[in-house]
């Protein structure tokens, strides 16, 4: 197992906005939370990186996440987050050097090997051009693309994606989530992503995990849990799901006008 957590509560504010979260997630397998607009789904990843305060056990690797300290932590897992922080000012090849800092030696002066690292991952996400540019100066979804590179090259066991493609066209969202899967497939990766659609949901993770006000609403095959009945239910519209050769397709149903 690579993530477990029991009975994990975040408060903010005067709210509860994670509700007694149980999860385990097996090594190499790719898990997708998805769910309505404010369910909780960015505060579950943070509190699974302890970024913000939370009550419940936490596991990873099979080791109690208090008890591994922040270095180590940055090398077992990473998070692109939803929303970053990006120094405009900064040149796109340093802002993916920043992902190899866990990895810096006692000089903390990056080798030969991290400039490899990094170029190899431009050239994976299709930023070789744009290296020497400012990040104020590139496209968002450039820039969203940039984030999970610098993810990338920290080279880590657990990846954390929270709504990774929002920013991205048709081609990209396709070119980097099947990056990540091949990254999977080759490391033994394990993902745990947050997804809008609901469609790319399905067709990237073995499981889904729908979270509504807090709480797992279901959780199981992108088959079980992309039902129309449960859809309905938690996104407050009507749904029909197809399959289309083996791919689960949702479609909202149009009000009657
Ligand atoms: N700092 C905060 N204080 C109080 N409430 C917050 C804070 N940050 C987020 N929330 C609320 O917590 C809920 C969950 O937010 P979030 O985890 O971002 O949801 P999601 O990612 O599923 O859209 C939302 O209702 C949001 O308004
Ligand atoms: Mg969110």
């Amino acid at each position: 197992m690579m993530l477990r957590c029991v009975d994990l509560r975040v408060r903010l504010g005067d709210r509860e906005v994670v509700r007694g979260v149980d999860l385990e997630v097996e090594a190499g397998s790719w898990v997708t939370i998805i769910g309505p607009n404010g369910a909780g789904k960015t505060t579950l990843l943070r509190a699974l990186l302890d970024l913000v305060g939370a009550s419940g056990h936490r596991e990873v690797a099979g080791r109690n996440l208090a008890e591994i300290d922040g270095r180590e932590r940055a090398r077992l897992m990473a998070l692109v987050p939803q929303i970053p922080e990006m120094p405009p000012a900064m040149r796109v090849t340093d802002y993916l050097l920043l992902g190899r800092t866990p990895h810096l030696g006692m000089l903390g002066v990056e080798s030969a090997e991290d400039l490899a690292i990094v170029g190899d991952v431009l050239a994976q996400l299709d930023l070789e051009q744009l290296a020497d540019r400012p990040l104020a100066q590139i496209s968002g979804g450039e820039r969203q693309r940039a984030v999970i590179g610098r993810a990338l090259v920290q080279q880590v066991q657990l990846l954390f994606l929270d709504e990774p493609t929002s920013a991205l066209d048709l081609g990209h969202q396709q070119d980097v989530l099947e990056l990540i899967e091949s990254l999977r497939h080759e490391h033994g990766l394990t993902i745990i992503s947050t997804m809008h659609d609901l469609n790319l949901a399905g067709d990237f993770a073995d499981r889904l995990v729908l979270l509504a006000d807090g709480r797992v609403e279901a959780t199981g095959s992108p088959e079980t849990v992309l039902d129309p009945a449960v859809l309905g239910a938690t996104f407050g519209t009507a749904v029909d799901v197809i399959e289309h050769e083996g791919r689960m397709v949702v479609l909202p149903r149009r009000s009657e006008r």
